[in-house]
């Protein structure tokens, strides 16, 4: 097999034809591969299924149940399954068009680079397709804040948003993506240094059926943006500070109305503590909470870090204080910045740590490890 055709598919049946059929002329004379990788909930299996039984290619389906990851989640799988190497990636709905394919392979074959992006933003091509005016800006806008913040992995590149790209999947560390959203060939160039080079396209309207963009899916993005640039630390930080700020609005708010400040600092702090779990575990560490203990378990270990942590805190201040002499600003400040990160390090180690399956406690390894050395033969 030469090269595979990934598509990955959210109710498009009534494209799946019409894209076989352009796609098995354009790539007429070499070996190649349709693999769709489904996600739907309408006829799109039956209609693949039909087609595939009379397609002059291999047409291969992968229908998912639990579409992890959205249409990034699909592409990696689609990548995994893949026959060949050369992986080429498109939408299911005619906007890459078919008869590009031949170009991104041409380019491809130079061997000089790893990725062939098909832009919308580089010389012949346009984004003509793209729904209407908001969509052109939203992409537009998303694109230039994508750029300016890789600016060397995106070196180069104008239009790391595109669906449409040829990879050799050799070249990825495909244990290492961690695909949200729409935004899979983003994260395949921000993970890794990678050779690019680019051909224009244009962005064709849609065959039949409906975009699946939604603004859900521009939240993803921003939170993969944020993640991808620093990492779950900054993530797990912006939420703290906004937790922070909205510690201090709720404790403010109830001594306007009367309340003792005493008991409005713990309702404030409690609050925030809760709603930060919340946010934490949808942002943060979403991709570790499979394989994590229990919500209650995590969520329990969280609430009692935190309150530890708010009642060790005040006394760590006045210790700080009277041993050092210096101001209470500063003491205060460095018990932040130490409570943070570990903080950060409980919840990332304890509170989202893979459950063991009946394996041994770190104790009981190194008990058995102090066994094996003394146990073993010693040398003269
Ligand atoms: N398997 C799977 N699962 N496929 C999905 C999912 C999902 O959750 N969501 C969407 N898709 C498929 C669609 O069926 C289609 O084949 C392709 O992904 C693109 O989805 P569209 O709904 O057509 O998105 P678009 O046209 O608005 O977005 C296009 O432009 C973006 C840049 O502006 C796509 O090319 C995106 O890849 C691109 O990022
Ligand atoms: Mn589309």
């Amino acid at each position: 097999m030469q090269l595979s055709i990934i598509v990955p598919t959210y109710n498009e049946a009534p494209n799946v034809a019409e894209l076989v059929r352009r796609i098995a002329a354009a790539v007429a004379g070499i070996e190649a591969e349709i693999v769709f990788v489904d996600d739907s909930t309408d006829a799109t299996p039956d209609t693949v299924r039909a087609v595939a039984a009379d397609a002059p290619l291999p047409v291969r389906l992968i229908h998912r149940d639990v579409a992890t990851g959205g249409l990034g989640g699909a592409v990696l799988e689609g990548l995994r399954a893949a026959a060949a190497d050369e992986c080429l990636v498109m939408d299911g709905d005619l906007q890459h068009p078919p008869e590009d394919i031949p170009v991104l392979r041409a380019r491809f074959a130079a061997g000089d680079v790893d990725v062939v992006v098909a832009s919308r933003y580089l010389g012949e091509g346009s984004a003509q397709g793209l729904a209407d005016r908001t969509r052109v800006w939203v992409s537009r806008l998303s694109t230039m804040l994508t750029r300016a913040m890789f600016p060397l992995r995106l070196r180069g590149v104008s239009d790391p948003m595109t669906g449409f790209f040829l990879v050799d999947r050799r070249r990825l560390d495909l244990a290492g993506l961690r695909p949200r959203g729409f935004k899979i060939l983003l994260e395949i160039l921000a993970r890794r240094s990678l050779r690019v080079a680019e051909v224009p396209f244009r962005f064709a309207d849609r065959y039949a059926g409906q975009s699946k963009a939604s603004v859900r899916q521009g939240v993803h993005f921003l939170v993969q943006l944020t993640a991808l640039r620093f990492g779950k630390m900054s993530l797990f930080a912006l939420i703290g500070a906004l937790g922070a700020v909205a510690n201090l609005a709720i404790m403010w708010a109830l001594t306007e109305v009367g309340m003792h400040y005493i008991p409005a600092a713990i309702i404030g702090a409690e609050v925030t503590i809760v709603s930060n779990f919340v946010l934490q575990e949808r942002f943060v560490f979403q991709d570790l909470r499979a394989d994590a203990s229990g919500t209650a378990s995590r969520f329990a270990k969280s609430f009692a870090f935190n309150n530890v942590e708010a009642a060790v805190r005040i006394p760590v201040i006045a210790l700080l204080v009277n041993t050092w002499h210096i101001s209470s600003v500063i003491a205060a400040g460095i018990t932040l910045v130490v409570a943070f990160v570990v903080r950060f390090m409980f919840h990332s180690l304890v509170v989202y740590a893979p459950r063991r399956a009946g394996a041994p406690s770190v104790a009981r390894e190194i008990v058995d490890e102090i066994d094996a050395q003394a146990m073993s033969p010693g040398e003269l």
